[in-house]
């Protein structure tokens, strides 16, 4: 099975090196379970001096960057041209979603990162300045994604984030298939706590249950350090994750005991 295409449309191509040559991603990469094409989009703009961005109509400040380039950038990667209708069409005809990171784009989530790993091939868009000119958004764009409710200056580090968060989802990538299935956020809990040797550290020790050779009660235990972990830091992810009838038991006993532990102490 090829891997997934990711094209990245930015105006800082070099801040991509590292962070995809390292680790999961430039392993995944090597192992052709995704493919990854950073350009740039000044290539793609017209004229000696190849301008990218430009004051807004009626004032108010601040660069943004034009339609021009971008329109012809996309057009030239993917060997098409876009509808005067708008680009949206071409997803009928196998044409890739076209998703441009910007803080008023629709919030990741596992859910959502897990629905697009499915796509055999993606093209983010990095927005940069003030914003991109309306007409990129109408006519270009099929989707719109922000990493969080706070302002980066320009959505490359969101498309590294995105990226980082699909490529441990495709398969192979991670070898064993159930490891993504008890990350936070894919089980709708957070993890436990996880120790490793040694058993005592400058006089800190570890839960003695993990010292036992009870499997079943290991598992219970790292099951309602999740759930008592969830309701402390999370309370708000209780409300959507699958819980089964001994997890609702015991959070109502930690509510009623008001054991509840304090968030990040
Ligand atoms: Cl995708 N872009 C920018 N500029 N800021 C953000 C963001 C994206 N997501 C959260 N903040």
């Amino acid at each position: 099975m090829p891997g997934m295409h990711i094209d990245i449309l930015t105006l800082f191509p070099e801040m991509f090196n590292s962070v995809f040559e390292a680790t999961i991603i430039g392993r995944a990469r090597t192992a052709g379970h995704v493919e990854i094409e950073v350009h740039n989009i000044r290539d793609y703009a017209p004229g000696k001096h190849r301008v990218t961005d430009d004051t807004p109509y009626g004032g108010g400040g601040g660069m943004i960057m034009k339609p021009e380039p971008i329109f012809l950038a996309v057009e030239g990667i993917l060997g098409v041209e876009i509808p005067a209708t708008g680009y949206r069409s071409l997803l009928a005809h196998g044409y890739p979603p076209i998703i441009l990171l910007t803080p008023q784009g629709r919030l990741l989530k596992q859910t959502i990162a897990r629905q697009l790993s499915t796509e055999a091939r993606l093209l983010l868009i990095c927005g940069r300045y003030e914003g991109v000119d309306e007409r990129v958004r109408q006519f270009l764009v099929t989707d719109e994604i922000s990493i969080g409710d706070y302002v980066l200056s320009g959505g490359e580090i969101a498309a590294m984030v995105l990226v980082d968060v699909l490529t441990r989802l495709l398969p192979g990538v991670l070898g064993d298939p159930q490891a993504t299935e008890k990350d936070s956020h894919t089980s709708g809990l957070l993890e436990h706590p996880h120790y490793t040797r040694p058993a005592e550290y400058r006089g800190a020790g570890i839960p003695e249950i993990l010292l036992s050779g009870h499997h079943a009660r290991q598992e219970e235990w790292r099951q309602q350090q999740s759930l008592a972990r969830t309701l402390a830091r999370r309370p708000d992810l209780l409300q959507e994750a699958p819980l089964s009838e001994a997890d609702r038991a015991y959070l109502a006993q930690l509510e009623e005991n008001n054991d509840i532990p304090s968030p990040f102490a």
